[in-house]
């Protein structure tokens, strides 16, 4: 999508689709400033009062991400604790500990790996089944289930014919089971804090608690699966593991320039709460704005040459996380998880070959990210 987001910010910056009905907006400041502004740019896409529009309002889910302040802070607050740079400090030796089983079964049959599936997503959905407090031995079954979610891709040893069925709904029972479960017993975990929130009825309710694990399992997942692989990609194809391993390129910087160069999400959607001007546009009061950080993230009025990989880039005021109120609740997570894993990976694995023939982009309209990564590795002893 590079080369018709340059053309975009460069003819069209601001600009209503007919064919899908919103506006599209891509260049960075523009951007940065509609998901700041949440007085004028509302992420509740769906709504009663018919005022504005979305998904309908059946399909309403009320979680943190579709809601503005005040009543964001309310669904936020209870998890935002959980998901700050401090408090996950104390998670770290079981990140470790997920992180080494995971390279240990990955590494241990010869030099072949395929990163997405043997390394990104066991550790991504581990990290979220030990966060929520998932008993250790329904983490099989989940891990399973949540493997559903990920793009169909050919992965070695398994048939790309099989059929694939859609675990969405057993996940949604697994987790009203788990609640009604940590009502009765509570246990260690997010889960039981979250229930133990709603018990006074000033808080969380049942559905809030049950609507938010699965907002963290669909936001938190694939997103971390793609950085993960994203990183071991470039990190190969720009010949930059030698000076990854021995530090002389930060691996934070070069997490942060994955994000930017190869962003896990690339739209983010929002409804106009009034007339409101972007740019040199009118945008009326009701109407759906997609707000392209993909493309954001690829300004040349932001960034100094901006379509190449720079891991070293300082500064890069990136987007990849959002902005505003809705700033990713899991980004120290996400960073977390990179430095672990990456760090880890490269510990162990000296060199790289990528042997997928082309890496197949997922084809999504706002995910980002590649199907598989088959590559070829040399090991440290
Ligand atoms: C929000 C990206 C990982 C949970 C967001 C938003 C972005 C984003 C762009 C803003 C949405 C908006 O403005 O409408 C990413 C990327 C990730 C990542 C690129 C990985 C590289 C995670 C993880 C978790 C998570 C690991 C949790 C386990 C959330 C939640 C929100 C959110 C709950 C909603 C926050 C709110 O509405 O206040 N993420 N995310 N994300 N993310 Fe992430």
């Amino acid at each position: 999508p590079f080369p018709w987001y340059e053309t975009m910010r460069e003819t069209a910056p601001v600009r209503y689709d007919e064919k899908r009905d919103c506006w599209d907006i891509f260049r960075y400041n523009d951007i940065d400033t509609v998901l700041c502004n949440h007085e004028q740019f509302s992420s509740r896409l769906s709504s009663t009062d018919g005022s504005t529009r979305g998904t309908s309002p059946g399909e309403r889910k009320d979680t943190m991400i579709r809601v503005d302040p005040p009543e964001h802070g309310r669904l936020r607050g209870p998890v935002d604790e959980h998901f700050t740079a401090g408090s996950l400090r104390n998670y770290r030796p079981e990140l470790e500990r997920l992180v080494d089983e995971t390279l240990d079964k990955a590494l241990a049959d010869g030099s072949e790996i395929e990163i997405v599936s043997e390394v990104a997503f066991p550790i991504t959905i581990g990290v979220i089944a030990e966060l929520l407090g998932l008993p250790t031995n329904d983490r099989d079954q989940f891990i399973q289930w949540s493997r559903g979610m990920l793009p169909p891709q050919k992965t070695r040893g398994e048939d790309p014919r099989r059929e694939r069925t859609n675990p969405v709904n057993k996940i949604h029972k697994y987790f009203e089971e788990i609640i009604d479960e940590r009502k009765r017993n509570p246990g260690d975990g997010l889960i039981s804090e979250l229930v133990r929130y709603g018990e006074d009825g000033s808080r969380l309710t049942e559905k809030e608690v049950f609507d938010t694990c699965n907002l963290l399992l669909g936001a938190g997942h694939i997103t971390s699966v793609s950085l993960l692989t994203s990183a071991i990609w470039m990190f190969a194809k720009h010949n930059i593991v030698p000076e990854i391993r021995d530090g002389s390129i930060s691996l934070d910087s070069a997490v942060d320039e994955v994000l930017r160069y190869r962003s896990p999400l690339h739209t983010m959607p929002r409804i106009t709460r009034t007339e409101v001007e972007v740019g040199d546009t009118q945008i009326p009061k009701g109407e759906r704005v997609v707000a392209w950080i993909g493309s954001a993230n690829r300004d040349e009025q932001e960034f100094e040459t901006p379509a190449e990989f720079v891991p070293t880039r300082t500064p890069n005021r990136h987007i990849a996380f959002g902005a505003g109120a809705h700033y990713c609740l899991g980004a120290p997570l996400a960073r977390l998880e990179a430095d672990v894993a990456l760090s880890k990976f490269f510990e162990r694995v000296y060199e790289i070959e990528i042997t997928t023939r082309k890496c197949e982009p997922i084809v999504h309209p706002t995910l980002h990210g590649i199907k598989s990564l088959q590559i070829d590795v040399g090991t440290e002893l």
